[in-house]
């Protein structure tokens, strides 16, 4: 098998301490050739860092150059999610984007429709798929003992958790607040088990009041003065089949705990939650709490990388692609719409 050559575009944190450690550990299957960010002195100095080649300070000049890669990660800001991909598919290239998938619903569409007709592979980095939790569960319920789920909620909340750092608050970068930065990590997760679907209904509420008043931050302090996005946001998800998601996500939230993040799971014959993962059943005419103490530890990026890898050569892989990626942008968008509504 070829070594893919790979390119990381958005040399921030996410490619520093995620992307190109997971490629370095894949050296028999990719190495990573370019770094291209808008600051050539910070695009050559995490070269320098992670042993790239080369290093540009925008994709034009990278694929007109020795350094025109197979594989693009996408580690920019939201906003550049879906301008970035476009161009690479339209370079040839397979792109593994970061999350979100875009800023709107038509955009991520779009990326996927591209990716389609070049044949080329498009995914998202939600890692948190990889979980043993998850994947237990997962495993659990294709055995057929949740029965049919029919609803989940679905939990990413932080009590004082506004960044107080990057783009978090700035609507034109990030396109929202706590849904799009965290809900979506939850939502794929809620969305993967129950068959990745569009809802038939959506009702959301949306909240800025810690936000815009200021406070006490756990994250660091942030400006009520430029602060555009929501900092907690409620919705009530329906599928086809009577199956239901209530999603609760936010930075800022008078609550007790500094930060939950879970599932709870309700089927017909058992439920679950994830973190501890735990499943409540009936056995033998009793009520049963079944519990799962030596799960493996699990290196999320490594796997969900690797996942990328995979579906680039054809195979079924655990990861969020075009398609989903496109579903998934389609329910925030319509989250946002309803909260507008309100
Ligand atoms: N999957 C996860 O768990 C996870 C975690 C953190 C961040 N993220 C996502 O990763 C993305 C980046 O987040 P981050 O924390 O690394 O942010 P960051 O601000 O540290 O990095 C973004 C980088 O993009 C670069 N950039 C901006 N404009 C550019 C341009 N025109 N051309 C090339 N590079 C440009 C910036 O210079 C910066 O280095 C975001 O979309 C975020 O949602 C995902």
């Amino acid at each position: 098998m070829s070594i893919l050559k790979a390119a990381i575009i958005g040399g921030g944190h996410i490619a520093d301490q995620n992307h190109l450690p997971a490629l370095a550990k894949l050296s028999d299957r990719v190495k990573a050739i370019s770094i291209c960010s808008r600051d050539i002195h910070k695009a050559q100095a995490l070269a320098d860092k992670h042993g790239v080649p080369f290093a540009y300070d925008n994709p034009d000049a990278m694929y007109r150059s020795e350094g025109k890669p197979d594989i693009v990660v996408n580690c920019t800001a939201n906003n550049l999610h879906y301008p970035f991909t476009m161009q690479a598919l339209e370079n040839g290239c397979h792109v593994f984007c970061e999350k979100p998938p875009a800023m709107h619903a038509h955009e991520a569409r779009e990326m996927a429709d591209l990716a389609k007709k070049k044949g080329l592979t498009l995914a998202y980095n939600f890692q948190r798929r990889h979980a043993p939790e998850y994947a237990t569960l997962k495993n659990y319920h294709a055995l057929g003992n949740l029965g049919e789920i029919y609803h989940i909620k679905a939990t990413y909340l932080r009590r004082r958790g506004i960044p107080g750092w990057g783009n978090f608050t700035n609507k034109t970068i990030q396109g929202g607040g706590a849904l799009i930065d965290l809900g979506v990590h939850i939502l794929d997760l809620a969305l993967g088990l129950t068959g990745y679907k569009q809802p038939t209904r959506i009702v959301a509420n949306t909240y800025d009041f810690i936000g815009k008043t200021g406070g006490k931050g756990l994250k660091g302090a942030w400006n009520p003065a430029t602060f555009e996005v929501e900092d907690a946001c409620f919705a009530h998800l329906s599928f086809p089949g009577n199956v239901s998601i209530a999603l609760s996500t936010s930075f800022a939230l008078n609550m007790e705990q500094e930060e939950t993040i879970n599932l709870e799971v309700f089927g017909t014959k058992g439920g679950a939650k994830l973190f501890p993962l735990s499943v409540y059943t009936e056995i033998a005419g009793e009520l049963a709490d079944i519990r799962f103490p030596h799960l493996d530890d699990v290196d999320f990026q490594l796997q969900n990388t690797t996942a990328f890898l995979d579906l680039c050569d054809g195979k079924q892989a655990n990861i969020c692609d075009g398609e989903q990626g496109a579903i998934l942008q389609s329910i925030v968008e319509q989250i946002y719409q309803s909260a507008a509504n309100q």
